[in-house]
């Protein structure tokens, strides 16, 4: 008998169909979200789970999926859906899709960047409404970022891409992180590493690149965002909850900090209250990675774990 795997959404065509030649590929073809309930009652049975960022993985849905369940693949670099700890005490692989999304979100951070400090979708609402009666020279007056400081906290791939960016734009740049980058890439990419205080005192634009753990959960409180200059912007692409967004919010009312750019929320996909309201944030719909070609790229990693993982091999992606 054929092994079965479930796809929770369904994803650009192409990478499944070489799934289908060993595998029976059941895919929720559904608009909408399967709730934690219908995911455990989709998965009996399973012998991998194509999943999403959208997915818990939990102890009750590895239950609920059985003991032949080989494989949790993420559509995604982030994992902080899965509950990793029960995947291994169960001997299921858990694997992310690291690499090929780097540069479409470092693409998506720099355009939050620009967005904000630019006033682009202010300027777009303004010429729809048809309020554009010429150049005025006071007209959305907005930031250069050139001779500005960015300071990246994360500097893994998608930081550092971020950091490649900004480098061509005239930016200096700090980053922080648990340890230094090894070797020379630091120094390479203009990086100068500090702690975390310190780049929040001295950047003019954070770019937030650092993965959701217990450890970087609110990272960005109350105490942070005061440490911040009051004329700073803070882009997040990474997990809503690093940022203690109700705090932020206050924070951006009553103008102790510049503007924003999200594209993740911390009760995604809901907005914090006042977030929707203020007008020196720019809001994305958590489309970091959304390219077809980084769509493709992710599907095609997702199979070649799964395809690892049914066939008795180590996922090349195992987490
Ligand atoms: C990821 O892969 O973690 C991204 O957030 C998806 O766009």
């Amino acid at each position: 008998m054929k092994p079965c795997v479930f796809v929770t959404r369904p994803i650009l065509p192409g990478p499944l169909e070489r799934l289908a030649a060993i595998a029976e590929v059941r895919v929720h073809e559904g608009e909408g979200l399967l709730s934690a309930a219908e995911l455990r009652a989709q998965v009996t049975g399973i012998d991998a789970l194509f999943c999403h960022l959208t997915d818990i993985v939990d102890e009750a849905l590895l239950e609920a999926a059985g003991p032949q369940l080989r494989i949790v693949a993420n559509y995604a670099v982030g994992y902080n859906n899965i509950d990793l700890d029960a995947c291994r005490r169960r001997g299921v692989a858990a694997t992310n899709t690291p690499g090929v999304l780097t540069e479409s979100t470092a693409d998506i951070a720099f355009a939050l960047l620009l967005a904000v400090t630019r006033r682009l979708v202010e300027g777009d609402h303004m010429v729809r409404a048809g309020e554009f009666n010429g150049w005025a020279p006071q007209m959305l007056l907005g930031h250069e970022i050139s001779g500005k400081t960015l300071g990246i906290i994360g500097c893994g791939r998608i930081g550092q891409a971020m950091a490649r960016r900004a480098r061509g734009f005239g930016l200096s740049l700090l980053y922080t992180q648990r340890k230094p980058l090894a070797g020379d890439l630091g120094r390479e990419l203009g990086l100068e590493y500090v702690s975390l205080d310190e780049l929040l005192e001295h950047s003019d634009f954070i770019s937030l690149h650092c993965p959701l753990t217990p450890e970087t959960h609110h990272l960005l409180g109350r105490t942070q965002l005061a440490r911040m200059k009051r004329e700073a912007i803070l882009i997040n692409t990474a997990r809503g909850p690093v940022v203690d967004e109700a705090a932020l919010v206050e924070f951006l009312q009553k103008k102790e900090l510049g503007g924003a750019g999200f594209d993740v929320y911390e009760h995604e996909p809901q907005l914090s209250p006042g977030l929707a309201e203020l007008d020196n944030v720019v809001l994305l719909p958590h489309i970091g990675s959304a390219t077809v070609e980084t769509r493709r790229r992710m599907g095609e990693m997702v199979v070649d774990n799964i395809l690892a993982a049914l066939q008795g091999r180590r996922p090349p992606n195992a987490l």
